[in-house]
């Protein structure tokens, strides 16, 4: 039933679409996933039934069994830890590819059909991408867990051997393309068989290489690349299966994958080729303690009862959260902290910055999960124009993203970066545990603005010491 299955195909495609039109917005997000994660169902369901590869039984007994994995990995994966299971995500499904090409390259042998150049194409890119995803995400999983060292990593010769390989998987390809008949079997292999695993080798070398230079700080840009090519590898595998469905998701895939590597790239406003080219934002970081001083100067350090007084008395209050939020787990307790200042009459709105964290919507995914209403989460630009009028900003571990160097030095890293221009607000409170920098390296001149004191200490601790200090006013 060739057009059943077409328009179930076609009800799948307009699921993903409508899921990702949703993931816009926090508020309609959570939907979308359930509406893309339908239409993927709704795909994978016709796809085996359609082609008579299992019975509905069997259907209902993997979906049952891959549910359950799923929502064990949602219910146990630390938010923190997200960007290492989409590498993993990543990674299978590019190998998932590369295997399913290499099957149909297997499949066609077995049954002497002879391969047609276009097809050979696409099994060649479902193959080099697919696999390139595959060992790039499982080094990029490494470097995110803290297993490999998130350290840039460059030897003698890396980038001649990247082009031999290269030049290696492009020249086998070229083969497979233009002579498969003529290529010699290997170890019983066909040729075009040999051909395909020589290929995949070469690209597992690659995957390795292209990622390994690149710092760990820099790893979600290059898993969201990754999540890029995965789709492509995808999209491929869809030509070579003639499943409209996997094209759809592949192009789908690639696509959105492509525009929020961009996005990453632009907030930090850094070009992808110097992402790629590597040997920024590594493990490494200034050991200063509290009281450190920059060429003399030193900085104000203030206290949670005089924090309690200034917030609890203000007309309005911003939030500016940073990944130092994430990493103390405080969201909760901010949370309460908006609780009790919005009972005072205070007004109190959230300043999110698009690479604030480690991950995009970083901020957003966790201030939701502590239930802080969304109409309270402000854009960078449209709260910008609100902090004149602010009159205390709380920095709770955000630094690099209120980084005034991004306007004033021409010299640093994160030099023509937006930022929230926070020095604007009347007062500013930085919490954070010492003046070590952020990702980015470079010492915040923010610390030394005369409008600015320091919180010293974990997030959660502080915001807690906060709280307990405007209960007791
Ligand atoms: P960062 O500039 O990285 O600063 C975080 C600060 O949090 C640090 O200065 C650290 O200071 C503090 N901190 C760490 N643990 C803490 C704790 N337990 N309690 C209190 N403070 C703590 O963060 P940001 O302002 O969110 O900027 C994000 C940076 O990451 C940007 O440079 C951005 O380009 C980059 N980046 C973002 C993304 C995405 S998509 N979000 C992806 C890749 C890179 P102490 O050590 O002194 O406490």
């Amino acid at each position: 039933m060739p057009n059943l299955t077409n328009i179930a195909y076609l009800v799948s495609a307009s699921l993903f679409i409508i899921g990702l039109r949703r993931l816009n917005s926090p508020a309609t997000a959570r939907r979308g996933n359930q509406i893309a994660a339908a239409g993927m169902l709704v795909a994978i369901v016709t796809t085996l039934l359609a082609n008579r590869i299992l019975s509905p039984l069997e259907v209902i007994g993997g979906a049952t069994v891959g549910a359950a994995i799923g929502l064990y990995l949602a219910r146990t994966v630390k938010m923190t830890a997200m960007p290492e299971m989409v590498a993993a995500f990543n990674g299978f499904g590019g190998a998932a590819s590369a295997l399913v090409a290499g099957a149909e390259v297997n499949n066609l042998l077995a049954e002497n059909i002879p391969m047609q150049p276009t097809e050979t194409v696409t099994i060649l890119i479902s193959i080099l991408i697919g696999t390139v995803t595959f060992t790039g995400s499982i080094v990029a999983l490494g470097k995110l867990s803290g297993r490999i060292n998130g350290n840039p990593v460059s030897f003698p010769g890396m980038r001649a051997l990247t082009l031999l390989a290269v030049a290696g998987a492009l020249g086998a390809g070229g083969a497979m393309a233009l002579a498969p008949t003529s290529l010699p079997s290997v170890a019983g292999m066909g040729g075009p068989l040999a051909a395909a695993l020589g290929i995949a080798l070469l690209a597992a070398l690659l995957g390795v290489l292209l990622v390994i230079p690149i710092g760990g700080a820099d790893m979600p840009v290059v898993v969201a690349l990754l999540n890029s090519y995965s789709g492509i590898a995808a999209a491929a595998t869809g030509f070579v299966l003639s499943n409209t469905a996997l094209i759809v998701s592949g192009a789908l895939v690639g696509a959105s994958g492509l525009i929020l590597t961009t996005i990453m790239c632009d907030a930090m406003n850094r070009s992808l080729l110097n992402v790629l080219l590597g040997g920024f934002g590594g493990d490494s970081g200034d050991a200063a303690g509290p009281a450190a001083s920059q060429e003399g100067r030193t900085v104000r350090q203030t206290h949670a009862d005089d924090v309690a007084i200034l917030t609890s008395y203000a007309d309005r209050v911003v939030v500016v959260p940073g990944y130092g939020m994430a990493v103390a787990q405080a969201q909760h307790v901010v949370r309460e902290l908006f609780d009790l200042l919005s009972k005072r009459d205070v007004d109190v709105k959230f300043a999110i910055h698009p690479v604030a964290g480690r991950m995009p919507g970083h901020m957003n995914v966790l201030l939701a999960e502590a239930n802080v209403p969304y109409d309270k989460l402000v854009d960078m630009d449209d709260i910008n124009a609100e902090l004149e009028n602010t009159d205390v900003v709380l920095v709770i571990g955000a630094n690099d993203v209120v980084n005034p160097a991004a306007h004033n030095d021409p010299s640093s890293p994160i030099y023509g970066m937006p930022i929230l221009n926070v020095e604007n607000a009347r007062n500013i409170i930085v919490f954070k545990r010492s003046m070590r920098p952020g990702y980015a390296g470079v010492q915040n001149e923010l610390f030394f603005n005369p409008k600015t004191q320091m919180l010293f200490g974990d997030a959660k601790e502080t915001v807690e010491g906060l709280i307990g200090e405007i209960k007791g006013l």
